[in-house]
This record gives structure tokens, sequence and C-alpha cells, in this order.
């Protein structure tokens, strides 16, 4: 293995912001990129370099690593440049919008080993790990996980809050990914690099491993047990915003999945919400003594106002960019549209089937369950407008790209 001088100076990419310094030569043929992406971590770099060069000498195993830096302030690229290590290290620096998922992105696009391996570069995920990751990836694995919660695994995880966080974040992946992947949220995975098309890529926050995963069919799932170990130096850049963000990559996953059907239940759910806020409302009003005719008048409206504010923003976010009187006017009329449909279709029954007027309930359940398709059907093509934008405007441009260096 070589030591690499960072001498070129190459822009990769149509018009990406990245600039990558200390370049192989080109006819290597690597078995293996590493890809670490990184913010501040100058303290990090060195050892976790020199601790993946220690087990990739020792194990032979042809590889380069890819450090995706977001221009740290701290000189992470250059402390990456100055490391002395029998290893092939490219330094490529991002000048675009700073994150760590189109880091990775950025690092795969590059890459030009058969398989991709991604970790962290704050060594919680422990280099000794990768020929192990490699074995099964070499075994036929499309897609493999450095687990902490699988037997033998550790997630050193402390805290009520974080720990509930954490399982509650990983239930809600079990639609996506099943069952039976216990970390789809790790942030240490390997994969074959061919599977991943860059095309489909469009994360955003931390979770690319869960977009990889979801989106690349990687057929055979391995989990490797590691021990997540406490961070080497430095600070989590994990804030709640990107917890925040960590939803929104999971609508659209959902909608990458079952465009029609997550939004539907979106739907739903923000009516089920509306109905929590009438009821609620109406209970209040009653309680200071408002007369029952009026009080339904304030919480029906009031419930109405509710989900459209919600729908507007979340079910249809396209929508929000356009003004919102004409719609709330529309969405006012749409309502009273399946009001009217919920009435006919419940009396309707009743007239028709009286052998089975002991259940009307059921009358009404099939009143209120078309009464909703009509308000979701007219909420989806007359007052939000068809085509839905992203709730996200402007991809990233990384993903966009989907090229890939020589
Ligand atoms: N290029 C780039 N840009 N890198 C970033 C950015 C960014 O904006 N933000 C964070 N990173 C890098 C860090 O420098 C580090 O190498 C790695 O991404 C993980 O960041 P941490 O801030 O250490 O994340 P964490 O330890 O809280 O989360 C890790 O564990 C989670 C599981 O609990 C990550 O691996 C997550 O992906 C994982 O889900
Ligand atoms: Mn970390």
């Amino acid at each position: 293995m070589t030591r690499i001088n960072p001498t070129d100076t190459t822009t990769a990419g149509e018009g990406s912001p990245v600039t990558e310094t200390g370049s192989a030569p080109q006819a290597d043929v690597f078995e293996l990129s590493i890809v670490v992406p990184t913010y501040n971590e100058a303290k990090n770099v060195p050892e976790l370099l020199r601790r993946i060069a220690r087990v990739v000498t020792q194990k032979d195993i042809r590889c380069e690593v890819i450090i995706v830096d977001d221009n740290s302030p701290d000189g992470t690229a250059q402390a990456a440049r100055e490391v002395d290590v029998p290893l092939v290290v490219r330094v490529v620096e991002r000048s675009g919008p700073r994150g760590l998922s189109p880091a990775v992105v950025d690092g795969i696009n590059l890459a030009r080993g058969t398989y991709v391996l991604v970790m962290d570069a704050d060594l919680q995920h422990p280099p000794e790990s990768i020929p192990e990751l490699l074995a099964a990836v070499r075994g036929g694995a499309g897609f493999v996980i450095g687990s902490r919660y699988v037997v033998g695994g550790e997630a050193n995880e402390f805290g009520f809050y974080r720990i509930l966080n954490s399982k509650i974040a990983t239930l809600l992946t079990v639609p996506l990914v099943g069952r039976h992947v216990r970390d789809p949220m790790a942030g240490f995975f390997c994969l074959r690099r061919d599977l991943a098309d860059a095309e489909q890529l469009n994360p955003i926050g931390y979770k690319i491993g869960l977009e990889l995963l979801v989106k690349c069919r990687p057929g055979k799932i391995v989990e490797v047990p590691i021990r997540f170990s406490p961070r080497h130096a430095g600070d989590s850049k994990l804030t709640l915003s990107e917890q925040i963000k960590y939803l929104r990559h999971l609508r659209r996953l959902y909608d990458w999945r079952w465009p029609t059907l997550s939004q539907a239940v979106l739907f739903c759910a923000v009516g089920t919400c509306g109905m929590v806020v009438d009821l609620t409302l109406m209970t209040l009003l009653m309680f200071f003594g408002v007369a029952f005719p009026l009080a339904r008048v304030a919480s029906i409206a009031t419930a109405m106002v509710f989900n459209f504010v919600l729908n507007r923003r979340i079910t249809f976010p396209g929508a929000a960019l356009r003004t919102w009187k004409p719609q709330l006017a529309k969405f006012v009329a749409a309502c009273s549209v399946g009001v009217v449909i919920n009435w006919s279709v419940s009396n309707a029954l009743y007239a028709l089937i009286p052998s089975l007027r002991w259940a009307y309930q059921l009358f009404c359940i099939v009143g209120i369950v078309t009464g909703t398709a009509s308000n979701y059907l007219l909420s989806k093509y007359v007052v939000f407008g068809a085509g839905v934008a992203e709730d996200e405007p402007g991809r990233v441009d990384s993903a966009r790209r989907g090229k890939r260096s020589p």
C-alpha cells in the first residue's frame, strides 16, 4: 500500500461543490472504499486513520479512505492530509450546505471500490470491525450493518430519554425495513457499491443508512455485532433540529415506498386529531355554559381550521407555496360535501336494509368512510391541487448528479 501525496486538486462531478485533494492514481483497484463524513473531527481523524491502517494492513485489504469534510473550521481536512499512514487517503471538501447524509452520498459517488463502507470519524465505530463487515458482503450480503442491537453488540446508550428516543425512532422504520432489522439507524454499514443508485437518493439529516436500506433493495441484509464506543474527542452534532429532520426524512421514505397510501394515512391521522380538537373544545364550551348549538358551531369550525392548517402543511406540503384564502374556502366547501355524503349514505342504507337496523352504527361507519374518502379526494385534487411538490424544494445536488468518478 502506498502513501498518497496530497498533490492534485480536482473538482468531482458536474458543477458539484466538492474539491478533492490527495487522489490516488486512477489505475489503482480497490476492493473497499471507506467513506467517513467529518465535521470538526481534527482531533479524531489521525487516530481513526492510524487504526484503519493497522487493521487493513493486517488483513491485507485493498482499500481507499475518503474523508468527506464540510469545510470544518477546526481544520479537519488539513489534519487528514497530514497524517502519515500507509493508506490511500482522499480528502474531499464540500462547500455547499453542510450535512452528514449528502456528504456520504458525495463520498459514495466518488468511491471506486467494489464495496463501500461508511463509518463515523469519532471512533464510536471500531475500525477493528471492518474486516467482519467486509467478510459479510464478500459472502453475498447486499447490505451489512455494524449493529448495536444484535447478540454480542453493545449500544453504550445511557439516559431514559436517549434510549426511548432511539426505540421510537427504530419502531417507526419497521414498515419500511421489516421487523428483523435490529439497527436500521446505524451509521456504520457496508454495501455493494453498484447497489447505491445515486439518482434515487434524496436523504436529509443523519440516516443515510436507512435511506440506502429502503431505496437500494439490497436483498440479503446481515447484522454484525459491534461495540458502539463513547466518542474519542469532541461533541456529537446530533441536535434537536437533526431529529426533526429525521421525521421529515421518514415521511419522504414512506412517500417513496407507498406514494398514495402514505398521504391518505396522514390525511386520516390529521382528521383523527381534528376530532380530538372538536371534542375537547366542545367539552370546554359546555362546561362554561355555552348553548349546545353555538358550542357545536364553534368547535366544528375550529376543528375544520385545525385540519386545514395541518393538511396544508403536512399532508399536501406543496400547497403551502400558494395563497391560503381560496384554499380555505374550498376546504370548507369540500368538508360540507363530505358531511352531505356521510348523511346521505347512512340514511340510504338505513332505509334500504331494515334487517340490519339493530346495527345502525354500521351504516354510520360506512357513511363516515365514504364522507372521508370524498374529503380526501376533493382535498387532493381540488382544494390543494394535484401534483403536490416535495416538502423540501431542491434536491441535494450530489444526489441528482448520479455520476461516479472513474
Ligand atoms: N461532512 C459532514 N457534514 N459530516 C458530519 C456532519 C456534517 O454536517 N455532521 C456530522 N458529521 C459527521 C461527524 O463528524 C461524525 O464523523 C459523523 O458524521 C457522526 O456524527 P456525530 O455527531 O458523531 O453523530 P452521533 O454519534 O450522534 O450519531 C451517530 O450514531 C447514530 C446512532 O446512534 C451517527 O452514526 C448516526 O448516523 C447514527 O444513527
Ligand atoms: Mn458520534
